[in-house]
């Protein structure tokens, strides 16, 4: 049993990190484990998250479970974890309650946790106490030992439980079996050194660590080769990437170099105020394959809630990047996290966040209700805010980004815009749905030939979360 260890995952030193090329490693006997058996992975939280399972989803396929449809048909469930909020938290215990029951009609059901979750300490503590019955439980560190703690788990009768609290090395053997036929995501780097106060990632996730643009590059060309036409480059805060390498060769440089692959769309999650040079500005300024689009955290427009949340930004300097990025990249949209209700937040402080959401008029932003992360120091903080207080603010920020929204899709209207079709509408599945090149939900009616196909479509409607479009 490998337990989690909150003061070893905060740890970060200078050791180089290490590039594995074959540390996924499946044996003839470990292939066959899953034959004639499926499995169903549920994935909470973010799109770091959604990728994991796409390699979680290929490892059991390695050992020959085949996807269930519904995770009532499943022989195996996995449900890889957020930590973020504490209603993230709730939802998958929630999930566990619920399995218990299947588990009871079908007493061979493997059930497992893994994601960020499994890396905190009193999470495993509870599972320890109160969800024995379990089977498996791993973290983020080590999904490419699957095979082996599941074989493990499945030769004994008690719960196997293996946590890595460790900076983390880049592991580049993972397979993997991708969601979408035509978009991807390409992970840059992993981990996170920043430690804002409120924030469990760099605890759950580790060291910042960067993969080399050679290894970048191969996995943009392979998608290239095979039809997709999106790629997003992900990691924690990527603006930081390339500096874990020692080789002079930061994001602005990788940019360049995946927007002169033959990909048509590059898009990049997340980014930090901090670390967004303009010479990343200027690369997105002139690429026309770098999508126009930015997410670009504000988290507070209280430069003394900053301070205390570890920002390294005030508020002044968040607008003026703001404004470079509009300036010079005049059709950008960006977008935007809120963090409402951090500890001891005043108004005053409350109403700085609504003064910059009114000068920066955000495309569309997720806001959220501070959550205390245990082992943060944000969770040892004094507070006197009521969360009756807080529930006020969150709506009338809600209302103020809603009106925003609205207006930034307004300006769509009658516009001949550029549409990914990339799958079937959620509400009607007659519809086709995409995303703009500025990231708005599209809806269009259209045939499946249109499917992977970037086509000019004509705004007819236009809602607050989505819009409606037309072929011309
Ligand atoms: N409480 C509330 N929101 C949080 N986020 C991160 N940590 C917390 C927390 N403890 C939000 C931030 C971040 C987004 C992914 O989640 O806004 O940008
Ligand atoms: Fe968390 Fe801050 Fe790192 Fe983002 S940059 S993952 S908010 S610590």
């Amino acid at each position: 049993m490998n337990l989690p260890n909150l003061l070893e995952a905060k740890k970060r030193s200078s050791k180089q990190v290490l590039i594995k090329t074959n540390e996924y490693i499946i044996t003839e006997n470990l292939k066959k484990i899953g034959a004639g058996k499926k499995y169903f992975v549920k994935t909470y939280g973010c799109q770091m998250n959604e990728h994991d399972t796409e390699n979680i989803k290929a490892i059991l396929e390695d050992m020959s479970f085949m996807e269930a449809d519904i995770m009532e048909d499943a022989d195996i469930i996995l449900l890889n974890t957020c930590a973020i909020r504490e209603n993230a938290h709730n939802k998958v215990f929630g999930m566990v309650g619920r399995i218990k029951h299947l588990k009871q009609t079908k007493p061979d059901l493997i059930v497992g946790i893994c994601g960020c979750m499994a890396q905190e300490e009193h999470i495993v503590e509870e599972i320890l106490q109160k969800y024995r019955w379990l089977d498996v439980v791993f973290g983020t560190h080590n999904i490419h030992e699957l095979p082996r703690i599941l074989n493990e788990s499945l030769n004994k009768q008690k719960i196997e439980i293996d946590v890595q609290s460790i900076e983390g090395d880049v592991i580049e053997n993972i397979p993997v079996k991708r969601e979408s036929k035509y978009k991807a995501w390409v992970n840059i780097m992993y981990g996170c050194d920043k430690f804002c106060t409120y924030c469990i990632v760099p605890y759950t996730r580790g060291k910042q660590r960067s993969r080399t643009p050679e290894f970048i590059l191969n996995e943009v060309n392979e998608l290239v080769s095979r039809g997709y036409k999106e790629v997003t480059l992900l990691g924690q805060n990527v603006n930081a990437y390339g500096k874990d390498l020692n080789i002079d060769y930061g994001m602005a440089d990788l940019l360049k170099d995946v927007a002169e692959t033959k990909i048509e769309r590059v898009r990049f999650v997340t980014s930090h105020p901090w670390d967004f040079t303009d010479e990343m500005i200027d690369t997105i300024a002139k690429y026309k394959n770098i999508m126009p689009y930015i997410h670009l955290p504000l988290q507070s427009g209280s430069s003394d809630i900053l301070k205390k949340m570890g920002r390294r930004y005030t508020k002044e300097k968040y607008l003026e990047l703001f404004n470079k990025i509009k300036t010079k990249i005049p059709n950008c949209a960006i977008t935007t996290d809120i963090i409402v209700g951090f500890p001891n937040e005043t108004d005053a402080d409350f109403n700085e966040t609504l003064d910059v959401v009114n000068q920066c008029k955000f495309d569309s932003a997720f806001t959220f209700i501070f959550s205390p992360r245990v082992g943060t120091p944000a969770a040892k903080m004094e507070d006197g805010i009521s969360i009756e207080t807080k529930e006020i603010r969150l709506q009338e920020l809600n209302k103020l980004i809603n009106k925003y929204s609205k207006e930034a899709n307004d300006k769509y209207l009658g516009k001949i815009v550029p549409v990914l079709i990339e799958g079937y509408s959620e509400k009607d599945k007659d519809m086709l749905m995409g995303y703009t090149d500025t990231m708005k939900l599209v809806n269009v009616s259209g045939n499946k030939t249109m499917l992977g196909q970037i086509v000019d479509i004509k705004i007819t409607d236009v809602k607050t979360w989505s819009m409606d479009g037309e072929i011309i």
